[in-house]
C-alpha cells in the first residue's frame, strides 16, 4: 500500500539529534518516552545502521499507529506491500509493561502491513518477532542490560545491511528449485500487434503452468491496459483513491536508472500455486510514452535491471500491448525468445507481416548492442473454435499458411476457445458487502480441464524449445 499524505505522517523529532551515547543503560529508561529516545533512537537505530533519513517515528497507516518504522531500502512514497519485508517495525512500551500483552497487536501490525520483522521492547527486555504466514514467531530475545553483548545477533537479523543483503534473496520464499546460476534465465516476450488474440491469456496461464513445473517465474506487464496485472490478482481496489500500483510499477522501473529495481517493484501473486512474481503495469504508461522515448537509456534499462535478478528466476514472461509502440519495442529488445499468439484469422495473419518487420528493426538494434537476435519460438494458435468442421476444414490450412506464406514456425500446441479460460479470470470473493476480484489461473481453477491440459502441453513445448526440459 502506498501511503499518501492523508494516510501517512511521520514526526522525526530526533532527526537532528547528535548521537552521543553509543551504549545503553536500561536503568535510565523510566518511562515509554525514554525507552524510545534512549534505547531506540540513541542506541539501537544507529547500531543497526539506520541513518535518520531511513527511519520514522509515529507512523500512521490507516488505523495503525507505529512507534517506529525503519527502512532498509525504500523510496518515496513509502510503500508497505510485498516489498515491505525490507522494513522493521519497532514498538516501545513503558518499563512496567509486560511485553506478552503487546504481542497480539504486533502480530496485527506485521500481518496487516506485510512487514517481516518487528521489535518489541520495554527497555528491560528486547524481543524480535518475524512474520510467518498469518502469524508471528519469536526469533530473538534478551534482557535490556545484555543488549550490547547481543548486538551482532540483532544486527544479523534486522540490521540495515543484513536486510539489504537478504533483499537480493527476497524471492527465495517462492519455495522452488534453486537456480544456482547453472541455467541462464530465459526471457520470453509474448507479442502480436493485433489486439485480443490471447497474449495476456497466454502469459498468465503459461506462467502458472511453468510454475507448476517447478520453474521460478517472473511476469512483466508492459501493456498500459494492465490486463495481466488484473489477471494475476494484483488489482484489489475498486476506487482509484486506493490505487496502490500507480507509484510502483513497470513505469518507474523504466524511468529510473538508479532506483526501482525489479526486486523492489515485483509483487508476489498467488493467482496460481506455487506463487509467481509480477511487475505490474499501470494506465500511466500511456501518457508517459513520449517522455520515456526521449530518454537515451529507455530501451536498455530493462535488460540491465533483469540482469540483477538473473539468479532469482528461471523464466521471465513479458506481456505486451497490441501495438508497435515503445513498450512493445522494449519488451522485444529485452527478450531472448518470442511467442506470437494468433487466432489465425485473416487480420491476425496479415498482422504477421508487421510483426516480422518489427522483429527486423528490433534485431537491428540488438546487433548494435551486441545481443543475439530474437529467437521466434513460433506462432501459437489461440482462441481456436472447437467446432469439429472448423478444425477439419479450416484450421489446418490456416496453420499451413503461417509457415508457407509468412515463413514463421508454428507451435504444435493449440489453445482452443474454452469457457473456463474466460471464467477463471473473472473469479471474485465476497468481503463484507464488497465483491473483490480474485482471478486464478485455469490450472488452479479447473486442474483437470482440457484447457489446463493445453497449457501444460504448451509449457512442455516451450521448455523443450528453450532447452529447459
Ligand atoms: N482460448 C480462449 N478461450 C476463451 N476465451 C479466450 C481465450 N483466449 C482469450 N480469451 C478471451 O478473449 C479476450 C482477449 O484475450 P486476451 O486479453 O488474452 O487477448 P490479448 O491479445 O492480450 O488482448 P490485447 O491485445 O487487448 O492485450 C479475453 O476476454 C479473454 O478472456
Ligand atoms: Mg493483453
Amino acid at each position: 500500500m502506498a501511503l499518501d499524505s492523508n494516510e501517512w505522517y511521520c514526526n522525526n523529532t530526533y532527526l537532528f539529534l547528535e548521537v552521543i551515547n553509543v551504549t545503553f543503560n536500561p536503568a535510565l529508561c523510566r518511562n515509554e518516552s525514554e525507552v524510545e529516545s534512549k534505547l531506540i533512537v540513541q542506541y539501537l537505530l544507529p547500531a543497526l545502521g539506520y541513518t535518520p533519513d531511513t527511519w520514522h517515528q509515529e507512523v500512521a497507516v490507516g488505523s495503525i499507529r507505529l512507534d517506529f518504522l525503519a527502512f532498509a531500502a525504500q523510496v518515496i512514497p513509502f510503500v508497505l506491500d510485498a516489498n515491505s519485508p525490507l522494513s522493521v517495525v519497532m514498538e516501545a512500551k513503558h518499563p512496567q509493561q509486560n511485553l506478552d500483552n503487546h504481542v497480539l497487536r504486533l502480530r496485527y501490525y506485521l500481518t496487516k502491513l506485510n512487514v517481516k520483522y518487528g521489535l518489541l521492547t520495554n527497555g528491560r527486555e528486547i524481543r524480535i518477532y518475524t512474520l510467518n504466514g498469518n502469524d508471528i514467531c519469536l526469533v530473538f530475545s534478551c534482557l535490556g542490560k545484555e543488549i550490547e553483548e547481543h548486538i551482532s545477533q540483532i544486527q544479523a537479523l534486522i540490521g540495515r545491511d543484513s536486510l539489504n543483503k537478504n533483499s537480493s534473496k527476497r524471492f527465495e520464499n517462492q519455495d522452488l528449485n534453486d537456480n544456482q546460476g547453472e541455467q541462464k534465465m530465459k526471457i520470453i516476450s509474448v507479442y502480436h500487434n493485433k489486439g485480443g488474440v490471447g497474449k495476456t491469456t497466454t502469459v498468465v496461464n503459461l506462467a502458472a503452468a511453468l510454475s507448476k513445473k517447478g520453474k521460478k517465474v517472473l511476469v512483466i506487464d508492459l501493456d498500459s491496459q494492465a490486463n495481466t496485472t488484473f489477471a494475476t490478482g494484483l488489482i484489489k481496489f475498486d476506487d482509484e483513491e486506493n490505487d496502490d500500483i500507480k507509484d510502483l510499477n513497470i513505469l518507474q522501473v523504466l524511468q529510473s536508472e538508479e532506483f526501482y529495481s525489479i526486486s523492489e517493484v515485483a509483487r508476489k501473486s498467488s493467482f496460481c500455486q506455487p506463487a509467481i512474481y509480477v511487475v505490474p503495469a499501470h494506465i500511466d504508461l500511456m501518457k508517459n510514452e513520449s517522455d520515456l522515448n526521449s530518454l537515451d537509456y529507455s530501451r536498455l534499462i530493462l535488460i540491465e535491471k533483469l540482469a540483477d535478478v538473473k539468479n532469482d528466476f528461471d523464466v521471465v514472461l513479458i506481456d505486451t500491448p497490441p501495438s508497435l509502440n515503445l513498450y512493445a519495442r522494449i519488451a522485444l529488445i529485452a527478450a531472448d525468445y518470442l511467442i506470437i499468439p494468433s487466432d489465425l484469422k485473416p487480420f491476425a495473419n496479415q498482422g504477421l507481416l508487421n510483426v516480422k518487420e518489427f522483429i527486423k528493426t528490433v534485431n537491428g538494434f540488438k546487433k548494435q548492442i551486441k545481443q543475439p537476435p530474437l529467437e521466434i519460438l513460433g506462432v501459437l494458435p489461440c482462441k481456436i473454435p472447437t467446432n469439429p468442421k472448423f478444425i477439419q476444414y479450416t484450421l489446418y490450412p490456416r496453420i499451413q499458411k503461417v509457415s508457407q506464406k509468412y515463413d514463421l514456425p508454428i507451435f504444435d500446441t493449440v489453445i482452443y476457445e474454452r469457457d473456463d479460460l474466460a471464467k477463471c479470470s473473472e473469479q471474485t470473493i465476497q468481503m463484507g458487502d464488497m465483491e473483490i476480484a480474485d482471478p486464478v489461473s485455469v490450472l488452479d481453477f479447473k486442474p483437470n480441464s482440457t484447457s489446463a491440459q493445453e497449457f501444460e502441453l504448451l509449457a512442455k513445448e516451450v521448455l523443450s524449445k528453450i532447452g529447459m526440459l
